[in-house]
């Protein structure tokens, strides 16, 4: 892993959007996995005012999200469908047949489904980059702990902890959902290059357990230690609880020397 600490989500944010925009330019059909949730905000204002006064061209990107909720309508404003039409794909030209959301109120068997989203994904060649966050309990996309780490697309049951975090978003009569379809560890550990994103201090005592302790299924995201090529971008706030923050200063500073390429 490589982990670039910077000062303010602001700086993490501007470099999130270095890498993504580059890709896109390198590789204008990339095949991209996106994340929800409120860190990578900055990251798609900044993507779509790049497409806007640069002209970034999305028209060939293919985009997979990470996960939907269960029995959310698309169109509530707290779906994740909702979410990537209102902070991304609504403003960027990116085409609409290449947009894929796992679809959350899917009316056959959940299990074939799941499977025709992972068959997308190879079918189009596989992840290129895969954008992440982590939950306060290290799950990435909404694979909670306990998940395998070989897993596979699915529905998930959401842990009480996270369903209080989404919480925020849903009237005082709604209760939000407990449950999820989310791509597997094992397929997200299938993408080229990984971008975690983590900042503030709610997510430090994760990103430690993530780095810095064995892989286990009780912290989805250690499973990243078996990707050759993730970069974790943080804040100050959420590399806190880091033991050896010092020495990742010092292989960031060596990687830009060494082996720039491994910056993108
Ligand atoms: C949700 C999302 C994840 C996200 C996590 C953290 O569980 N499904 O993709 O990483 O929340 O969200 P936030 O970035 O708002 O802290």
């Amino acid at each position: 892993m490589l982990i670039l600490i910077k000062e303010s989500y602001a700086e993490l944010s501007r470099e999130a959007v270095r890498i993504v925009a580059n890709a896109v330019r390198r590789k204008p059909e990339l095949r991209i996995g996106l994340a929800t949730g409120s860190t990578p905000l900055e990251l798609y204002r900044e993507l779509v005012r790049l497409h806007r006064e640069e002209g970034l061209d999305f028209s060939r990107v293919v985009s997979f999200n990470l996960d939907e909720y269960i029995g959310l309508p698309a169109d509530h404003p707290q779906s994740f469908h909702s979410y990537m039409r209102r902070n991304l794909f609504d403003h960027i030209n990116i085409r609409s047949e290449n947009v894929h959301i796992p679809d959350g109120n899917w009316r056959g068997s959940l299990s074939d489904y799941c499977a025709s989203y992972e068959a997308l994904i190879a079918h189009a060649g596989g992840i290129d980059l895969q954008v992440l966050g982590i939950g306060k309990d290290g799950h990435i996309g909404l694979n909670e702990p306990t998940s395998s780490l070989a897993s596979r697309t699915r529905p998930k049951t959401l842990t009480q902890q996270t369903i209080e975090d989404n919480r925020k978003g849903f009237g005082p009569n709604e209760q939000p959902p407990d449950a999820a379809i989310t791509m597997g560890i094992g397929t997200i550990l299938e993408a080229r290059r990984i971008l975690l994103l983590a900042s503030g201090t709610a997510k430090a005592k994760a990103v430690a357990l993530a780095v810095e302790e064995p892989i286990t299924a009780s912290v989805s995201a250690s499973a990243l230690q078996l990707h050759g090529d993730t970069t974790l971008l943080l804040d100050q706030e959420a590399s806190a609880d880091l033991r050896h923050g010092d020495y990742y200063r010092r292989v960031a500073e060596g990687t830009r020397r060494l082996n720039p390429e491994r910056l993108w």
